[in-house]
């Protein structure tokens, strides 16, 4: 495996330019990061990692529907990590058949690729929490910062039934059930993520996605913060090198894990709510912030808190980083790297 190239799509992006530093970092392998720069701030991701002056890294400007392009790319792989994606919910409401385009179209392009040219690569998909819908009927209290659940439960588990809601939830959720589906009927070694909210360096925030790097953006350079809903609703924070820790261990133990499907995020001990988020923020940056509200966004769960058994029993995987020490370190990037974002945020 080790003299096989390694696959990233979407590797310019947030978690891609993370996973791709901690491969060329460890591994002799070239990571070939494929992505066609679509997010807005990437291209800042891709320059820097090419400042690191790997010797192994290999940049493919392409879009994940090009399959031409595609199979170039995914020939002699041995991992490959499918990441590319229409990421924002807001954007996925406004067209949604670029986003199925995207999302599901080209995860199936992804998925052929591989069949065709590398068949016995492992093959990681980020999915996420969103292929549970509304969770509605989770019993919940309210409190005065947070939704509380009121089940005895960790959170919510592998078993829990798929309810695909919003655009962004049915293309993902498409694309989430193929990528298990090549596993059964083709035999590929799929590994499928549903994550929860993912943060750290590199992440350009904005209103419609990444909303945690998005809060200390705004709260640097002083401007409003606009809460879709009340502001109650939970989340569990996974710091992405604790995500990229998981790969990792599917990697290692892919016999166990081919075929499968993992919820991951931070538990409940790294759940906040947006407006405890705020207070944090608040005390850590020392000003105050202001904030308003807004109409609750379509498919918006109250409360998502994964529970993390699985991952944990099967390949021993738990979270590491406290969400106070993660977002301390995601604050220090944004502040080192605040010219840039407010180019981003212009343009
Ligand atoms: N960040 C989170 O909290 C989170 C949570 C759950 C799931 N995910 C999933 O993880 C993956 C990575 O998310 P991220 O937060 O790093 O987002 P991101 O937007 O930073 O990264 C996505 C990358 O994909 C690229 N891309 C978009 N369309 C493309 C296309 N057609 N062809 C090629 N490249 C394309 C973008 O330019 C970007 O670099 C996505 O699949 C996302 O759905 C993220």
């Amino acid at each position: 495996m080790e003299n096989k190239n390694i696959l990233i799509t979407g590797g310019a992006g947030f978690i891609g330019v993370n996973l791709a530093k901690s491969l060329l970092e460890k591994r002799n392998s070239q990571v070939i990061v494929y992505d066609n720069l679509s997010r807005k701030g990437v291209e800042n991701n891709l320059q820097w990692l090419r400042s690191q002056k790997y010797k192994n890294l290999k940049f493919i400007k392409g879009d994940v529907r090009d399959y031409k392009k595609l199979k170039e790319a995914v020939k002699g792989c041995g991992e490959v990590y499918h990441l590319a994606a229409q990421v924002a919910v807001t954007s996925s409401v406004e067209d949604p058949i670029e986003d199925f385009g995207i999302n599901a179209e080209g995860a199936l392009y992804v998925l052929e690729a591989v069949r065709k040219l590398s068949p016995g690569a492992v093959f990681i998909f980020t999915s996420t929490n969103k292929v549970y819908g509304e969770l509605l009927h989770l019993k919940l209290k309210e409190g005065k910062t947070r939704y509380i659940l009121t089940e005895k439960k960790k959170g919510v588990s592998e078993a829990e039934s798929l309810d695909f809601h919003s655009p962004y939830g049915c293309s993902k959720g498409t694309a989430d059930q193929y990528v298990r589906d090549y596993y059964r009927i083709y035999g590929l070694k799929t590994v499928v993520f549903r994550q929860s909210c993912i943060y750290g360096e590199h992440q350009y925030g904005n209103e419609d996605q990444g909303w945690v790097a998005h809060f200390i953006i705004k709260s640097l350079l002083g401007r409003k913060i606009n809460i879709y809903g009340d502001g109650k609703q939970i989340r569990d924070l996974l710091e992405v090198s604790d995500l990229i820790r998981a790969y990792g261990a599917a990697l290692r133990k892919i016999d166990k894990a081919k075929g499968e499907i993992y919820n991951i995020g931070g538990g409940a001990e790294n759940a906040f709510s947006l407006l405890e988020l705020i207070a944090f923020l608040k005390k850590e940056m020392k000003k105050e912030i202001e904030y308003d509200f807004d109409e609750w966004r379509p498919g918006d769960q109250k409360v998502f808190i994964s529970d993390n058994t699985k991952l944990k029993k099967e390949l021993g995987w738990s979270p590491s980083v406290s969400k106070e020490k993660g977002i301390r370190k995601l604050i220090g990037w944004i502040e080192n790297n605040i010219d840039i974002i407010k180019r981003v945020n212009k343009g």
